[in-house]
């Protein structure tokens, strides 16, 4: 048999490009406003706003302020805020000690959100890198490592204050072997049953990070050390889904992949394999980029932010933590 004389394509893909209507018949995936979380950075003080540099368009706000804005993003249909703390550095310690104060600005924040706007989901971030002078997510000792069990011991006191300031969901994102067990039983024991954990279960020691680091203070502290004993290698793949399949083990409800875009892969994999409510995370590196290239006109913002959006969902993404969330539900409203 040969195809030899076919003067035309047997089948045309095209035809079903043709027209808006068919385009949108057989679309696979869909970008809506359930699948967006977005990202807030609090610190202290009444109204103020202070722009960061490495993210143009992106605030640290007062508490009063973060309560205006969550209310906006409440307006606009977002599920849900992630909260990262900027704290001072009179805040700061060898113990992290603030990270689980009951009056501390996280717990204050949580509390008035909750109050203000009980629907809005509320996450919040369990590590202790805005709380340590050094900058690590967790305690260190006198070699400058971060060690495991001490950590957690703290971690669980910080992810227990925030459930009992009324967090819906904490989301340890320190990469600690075993914290999700210990947090998921301390929930338990203090019935915090319904409080829902987040893990940051395959977290990349990326330099995607640097603007958050600006962001909440961290980078100078940090120096030049990094967080490669504790965050995953970007060379590995398998091991990520080890990461996965012992953080649901240990009882977390959803799981991360982080940074987002680099690791499409990851997510696709997690979402095959495990069929869990898996999270991605478009860091403040892929916003720096892609915003620096808006600002240039070199790119269109809101054309490449959707389309950047929709391949998390292509990938198996249920929801995008997204700097851009805010302007993303506008988008959509029109
Ligand atoms: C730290 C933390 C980081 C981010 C969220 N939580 C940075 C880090 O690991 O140093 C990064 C988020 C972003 O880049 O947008 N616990």
């Amino acid at each position: 048999m040969s195809y030899n004389n076919i003067k035309f394509p047997l089948t045309r893909m095209r035809r079903m490009r043709y027209n808006d209507f068919s385009r949108r018949l057989m679309r696979e995936n869909q970008l809506t406003v359930d699948d967006l979380i977005c990202p807030l950075f609090v610190m202290e003080g009444s109204r103020q706003r202070e722009l960061i540099a490495s993210m143009p368009g992106v605030e640290r706000l007062s508490l009063d302020l973060l309560l205006e804005e969550a209310q906006l993003l409440f307006a606009l249909g977002i599920p849900a805020i992630a909260l990262f703390p900027v704290i001072s550095r009179d805040k700061k310690s060898d113990d992290a000690a603030e990270a689980y104060n009951p009056d501390g600005l996280v717990q204050r924040s949580v509390r008035a959100l909750k109050q203000a706007l009980p629907e809005l989901g509320i996450i919040t971030d369990v590590a202790l890198d805005p709380f340590t002078t050094h900058g690590q997510d967790g305690l260190i000792n006198a070699d400058g490592y971060v060690v495991n069990d001490e950590t957690i011991a703290v971690l669980v006191k910080q992810a227990l204050s925030h459930a009992n300031a009324g967090a819906d969901i904490v989301a340890p994102s320190d990469m600690m072997d075993g914290r999700i067990g210990a947090i998921r039983h301390a929930l338990e024991a203090n019935q915090h049953i319904n409080t829902r954990i987040l893990a940051y279960s395959a977290k990349y020691a990326s330099s995607f990070y640097g603007p958050f680091r600006d962001a909440v203070g961290s980078a100078g502290n940090l120096g030049k050390s990094n967080k490669h004993n504790y965050q995953m290698d970007p060379a590995n793949s398998d091991e990520a889904m080890r990461e996965i399949a012992l953080d649901l083990q240990e009882g977390a409800d959803m799981v991360m992949v982080k940074p987002g875009m680099p690791y499409l892969d990851i997510i696709y994999r997690v979402k095959q394999e495990f069929g869990v409510p898996t999270f991605a995370y478009q860091v403040s590196g892929e916003y720096a980029m892609l915003k620096a290239a808006a600002i240039n006109g070199w790119l269109d913002e809101r054309q490449v932010v959707l389309e950047s959006l929709l391949a998390f969902k292509r990938a198996g993404s249920d929801a995008v933590l997204t700097y851009f969330a805010k302007s993303v539900a506008q988008w959509l409203q029109k």
